[in-house]
């Protein structure tokens, strides 16, 4: 099943096609309080979801016991042979746990999984109760991440689809930074604010009016491309709230932990159709994604 976060990208993609869901532009969030108001509508977001992330999990459970590896080609050419060097890596925002029970299968020894959403993280204990994994499974806001785990991380791994939920920027980094053992390896491929200054509903490159630097957007409703019929009308449907964050305010945020970048780099590949309709000629013009690999000291 492929379901992103990038709902105010997708609801511009339905708008085109008539189905847009309410979304409306907001100010960043201006202290803790709000954050964690933005993360909790979130959770009640990603809980509705989950359900249909549910609906995939035995095709998820198969492809994972006949050993496949749900990672993008980037972050396997990042990562290498992951039974090389990575005894534990934890996943930020892990959902229904495929990609964090992917890394498994890609070498890793242990496997953790965060995320807020009790949905996910009930799916996730499901699937990795049927494959015998070695995996264990946090639900939690990312900020409150166990102090039980710092300094263990030999691999912080996240993205595809991660970062536009975080509200506070320092304070992941911040997370990222504790969760690590000296010498451990962050790694995040995410989708790259540029490509959201075009509007993904056209057939030619068309600007959006996004703004770069501190895109805010709270929406209502999933598109039923991502979640199916949830059975109720969208108009009670939970609020979301969804922010762009440049590459380099990532890259800025992981420096101000202490991490030391050793790749840094913009991508036309993409993880998910976001231009449906836009010739892949053009399409490859943009920034669709970036990675960072960065090390902790
Ligand atoms: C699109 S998924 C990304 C995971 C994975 N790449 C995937 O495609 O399934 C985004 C996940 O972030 C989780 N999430 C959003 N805000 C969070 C927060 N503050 N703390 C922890 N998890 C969060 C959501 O519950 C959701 O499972």
């Amino acid at each position: 099943m492929v379901m992103r976060a990038a709902a105010w990208h997708a609801d511009r993609v339905q708008a085109g096609k008539g189905q847009a869901q309410p979304w409306w532009p907001e100010p960043p969030a201006v202290d803790a309080v709000e954050v964690r108001l933005r993360h909790e509508d979130n959770r009640r977001a990603w809980n509705e979801a989950a359900q249909r992330y549910r609906a995939g999990l035995d095709d998820a459970v198969e492809y994972l016991r006949a050993g496949g590896v749900h990672l993008h080609p980037l972050e396997l050419e990042h990562l290498g042979d992951l039974g090389d060097w990575c005894e534990l890596a934890v996943h930020l925002q892990c959902a229904s746990g495929k990609d964090t029970l992917s890394l498994l299968n890609a070498g890793a020894g242990r496997v953790v999984g965060v995320d807020i959403a009790e949905g996910h993280i009930a799916n996730a204990r499901q699937a990795s109760e049927r494959l015998g994994a070695a995996a264990s499974w946090y639900r939690c806001d990312l900020l409150d991440t166990p102090h039980e785990l710092d300094g263990t991380a030999d691999l912080v791994y996240t993205g595809r689809g991660a970062l536009g939920w975080v509200h506070d920027l320092q304070g992941w980094a911040a997370v990222v930074g504790r969760l690590l053992r000296p010498g451990g390896l962050f790694h995040v491929l995410d989708d790259h604010a540029g490509a959201y200054l075009f509007d993904p509903a056209a057939s030619e490159l068309r600007p959006s009016g996004a703004d770069y630097f501190a895109n805010v957007t709270g929406s209502r409703g999933w598109t039923e491309q991502y979640v199916g019929d949830l059975g109720r009308e969208k108009a009670e449907h939970a609020v979301k709230h969804e922010r762009l964050w440049p590459p380099s305010a990532v890259f800025s945020a992981l420096v101000g932990v202490g991490l030391v970048v050793e790749q840094f780099g913009e991508h036309p590949d993409e993880y998910w159709p976001a231009f449906p309709h836009l010739d892949p000629q053009l399409r490859r013009r943009l920034p669709m994604t970036y990675t960072i690999t960065a090390r902790k000291p």
